[in-house]
């Protein structure tokens, strides 16, 4: 496994794919790598002959300074863990790699996300998707890629994503990955290493209410599922910030079941103490 910490060197590397049109997958992370992360790795790994796996936490697309400063970081691990699924290359760039013109890159600022960047996440965390266009372009940029791979826990973040790579017509392919759970359903995050073991409880409370949400669609409207997510939530313990149905395709609320085969999903976010949780789940198949 080949560890790169400049752009030139990766470069170089790729260099020798490029010229014999050998389509190059990339998994764009910041770190703390858990079963998630590596299954978009083990995707690119069958897909293309050189996988790419970045690590870089990346500051501009943090809204809460103390989340930045907490993100767990695990580089050594990282490391093993992606050596022993047999990644062909890592970056690990520092924010003067990234960002060699400060961290205002102007690239990605005149995107327009419409209302995909004003809903759930976009009005939560004011910043946080021109922080992750800004990043993923860049490293687009460097790495240039033929496929990208992005994992459906952070459905809103894909599609922001998507729309970036077609707003500048970016020749990758991004390819969404399913969302990897553990045994009781919790989401892989790399938030989870942070939860106490009385909150890791609680949040695993976050898929139940998804799983539920998607029986009670069957005779509740949308509000009242709403309802009864949230209030289910709060019960086990946990602090929800949101329990949005939404249309899968432009993100906008839906507030009523149409008998049409449209399908629908279940977005929340939840604080367990200090640490925020997202997740998703279909609650009604189009
Ligand atoms: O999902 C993430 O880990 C990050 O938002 C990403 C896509 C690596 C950009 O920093």
């Amino acid at each position: 496994m080949y560890i790169f910490k400049t752009a030139k060197d990766l470069n170089r590397h790729l260099q020798i794919y490029r010229d014999k049109k050998r389509p190059v997958g990339f998994v764009p992370t910041m770190g703390a790598l858990h079963q998630g992360h590596l299954s978009l790795v083990k995707r690119s790994l069958a897909d293309n002959p050189c996988t790419v796996c970045s690590i870089f936490v990346n500051p501009t697309q943090f809204n809460e300074s103390s989340d930045l400063a907490k993100y767990p970081r695990s580089p050594e691990r990282d490391l093993e863990l992606l050596h022993n699924v047999g990644c062909d290359v890592v970056f690990m760039p520092a924010v003067a790699e990234v960002y060699p013109k400060g961290l205002q890159f102007e690239d990605t600022a005149q995107l327009d996300f419409g209302s995909l960047a004003k809903v759930m996440e976009g009005a939560h965390r004011p910043g946080h998707f021109d922080g992750v266009a800004q990043v993923v372009k860049r490293l687009i940029d460097i790495v240039q890629p033929d496929r990208m791979y992005m994992g459906q826990k952070d459905y809103q973040q894909l599609l922001i994503v998507r729309s970036m790579v077609q707003q500048l017509a970016l020749p990758v392919e991004v390819v969404a990955c399913p969302i990897v759970r553990e045994a009781d359903g919790l989401a892989m995050s790399s938030r989870n290493q942070r939860l106490t073991a009385e909150q890791r409880q609680q949040a695993a409370a976050i898929s139940d209410v998804l799983r539920q949400a998607a029986q009670w669609a069957a005779v509740h409207t949308p509000e009242e599922v709403a309802q009864k997510a949230l209030r289910a939530l709060e019960e086990a313990g946990l602090e929800p910030e949101y329990f949005t149905l939404a249309d899968p395709v432009d993100l906008s609320p839906v507030h009523r079941f149409s008998e049409e085969e449209e399908a629908v999903m279940a977005f929340v976010a939840a604080r367990a103490g200090e640490i925020r949780l997202i997740d998703n789940g279909l609650v009604k198949k189009g």
